[in-house]
């Protein structure tokens, strides 16, 4: 078998009889240029992505000896935990407080990971009280539910902690609101747990494709969606079960509410808020605005809404009016079928690009329109990749196309992946910037801009209107 250097020095490939070598066939074999060619270029540029950033926010510094960060972990669930795996690959943190009201489960199992990994902490019940007596702390990374994000992240910033918050930033605007207010009073760090904001993917599109090539034209339609599958309630052992006085001293009302709390009003926003908010704060960024008009249509037309209070299905259209001009924008979510996962799906007159966080199944593609201009110097430069060409006929059958059939788009890659989890890189950007090295990728007011734009998808659905956002909302 050839190893990737040789097949690397293949010659570019022969035509097949009868056909001249083409300008496609050229940029075909160029993807096999050896060494240095363009998925080795694109490579290296991306491991170099951050580093430039950093150089560009401030210099490259290193941290200084000795200057580790000390961090708190408060709510150690299952995002708690997924942040976890991803900072104990981040060097020069040391962890010396989790707190999580889940004292026999998740409070004790992030403690014991923690001190195999030879980290004195300490566990707590009361965030207050982990603030009294961790005089250290210089950060605190909030993972728990939606409804405690603003009380967490506030009297955190309060105590002069330095905050990574999980979004959605508040389910509620005035908790966000107040988050804000309590960023700019303190001078602390805020960041919000939009961690695309600082995956190398779509910042690659952000910043070189849609800002540097503008390759797609003018941007007129999105759409996206995350759907996910029927999946049962989350569940707990019963001899850990939380007593309940301790439940309804944390707004729980019972277990089964605290594993599932975001379906219920008044601690998450349902579907559009947990899942949602990610995908519509990448419209509100590559856009380059925020929406103007939201309608939306949604319900609860599966689960029971006795335990499913918010709504299991929201389909929703954003009107914007960017710099370009207008861009219609859909976005869907339902939990009854996970068909086509998650993505982003960006639409100008030039191309289209899809992505999506899933390395597995939107690594980025890129279409581009048959009367766009060439890509080739795109594809020299490494910024997408030669393009694949599109099939007209399913192989193999017997099919009759219209002579007016559309000609298929070519497809080109996005040649950036993320071999880090899915959040290191917004968790890097926030010690980074702790240390005076980064700028951060998704400060508070954006954070809000966002919860602004998602939290009132449900106030559509309520309303069964088509409702307006005043800029002067967007801003604190
Ligand atoms: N960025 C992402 O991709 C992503 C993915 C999943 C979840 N999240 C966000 O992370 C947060 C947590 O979600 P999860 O799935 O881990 O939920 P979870 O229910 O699994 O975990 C929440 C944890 O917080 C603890 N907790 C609850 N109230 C508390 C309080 N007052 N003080 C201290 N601890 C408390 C619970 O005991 C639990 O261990 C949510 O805001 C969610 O939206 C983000």
């Amino acid at each position: 078998m050839a190893s990737e250097d040789e097949k690397g020095k293949e010659a570019v490939p022969a035509p097949p009889p009868g056909r001249r070598l083409d300008r496609r066939d050229v940029l075909l074999g160029l993807t096999t240029v050896p060494a240095l060619g363009l998925f080795g270029y694109a490579w290296v540029k991306q491991r170099g992505y951050e580093q430039q950033r950093r150089a560009a926010a401030g210099g490259a510094k290193k941290a200084p000896a000795g200057r580790e960060i000390n961090v708190a972990l408060l709510g150690a669930g299952a995002q708690g935990q997924v942040l976890l795996d991803s900072m104990l690959r981040i060097p020069g943190l040391r962890f010396r407080a989790v707190c999580d009201i889940w004292t026999e489960y998740n409070q004790k199992r992030v403690v014991n990971t923690l001190r195999k990994f030879k980290f004195e902490v300490n566990g707590y019940e009361d965030y207050r009280e982990m603030l009294d007596k961790e005089k250290d702390l210089d950060a605190v990374v909030v993972a728990s539910p939606d409804f405690w994000h603003a009380p967490h992240a506030v009297d955190c910033l309060k105590a002069g902690k330095h905050v990574y918050c999980e979004k959605e930033m508040s389910n509620t605007l005035e908790g966000a609101r107040s988050m804000v207010l309590a960023a700019r009073e303190t001078g602390k760090l805020l960041q919000i747990g939009h961690q695309r904001r600082s995956h190398p993917r779509y910042l690659h599109c952000y910043e070189k494709l849609l800002g540097e090539a503008k390759i797609l034209g003018r941007i007129v339609t999105v759409n996206g969606q995350w759907n996910r599958a029927v999946s049962p309630d989350i569940g707990y052992p019963e001899r850990y079960a939380i007593p309940a006085d301790r439940l309804k001293k944390y707004g729980f009302k019972s277990m089964e509410q605290f594993r599932n709390w975001r379906w219920y009003k008044g601690l998450g926003g349902g579907p559009i808020v947990d899942l949602g908010s990610h995908q519509i704060d990448i419209y509100n960024w590559f856009l380059g605005a925020n929406p103007s008009y939201v309608m939306a249509s949604g319900g609860n037309d599966y689960h029971d809404p006795k335990t499913h209070e918010w709504y299991d299905t929201a389909m929703v259209i954003y009107e914007f009016e960017t710099k370009e001009g207008p861009v219609r924008a859909y976005y869907q979510t339902q939990t009854t079928n996970g068909s086509q996962g998650y993505f982003e799906n960006f639409m100008g007159d030039q191309g289209t690009l899809v992505l999506s966080e899933s390395e597995a199944n939107y690594p980025g593609f890129l279409y581009r329109d048959p009367n766009a201009p060439p890509w080739d110097g795109w594809v020299q430069k490494g910024y997408v990749s030669a393009p694949k060409v599109q099939e007209a006929k399913p192989e193999g059958e017997e099919v009759t196309l219209d002579v007016r059939e559309s000609v298929s788009p070519d497809l080109h890659r996005v040649p950036v992946v993320l071999r880090d989890p899915y959040h290191q890189p917004h968790l890097e950007n926030f010690f980074d910037t702790i240390r005076g090295d980064a700028k951060l990728h998704c400060p508070a007011e954006i954070g809000y801009e966002t919860a602004v734009t998602v939290l009132k998808v449900n106030e559509a659905i309520e309303a069964r209107q088509r409702l307006s956002f005043r800029p002067e909302e967007f801003r604190i």
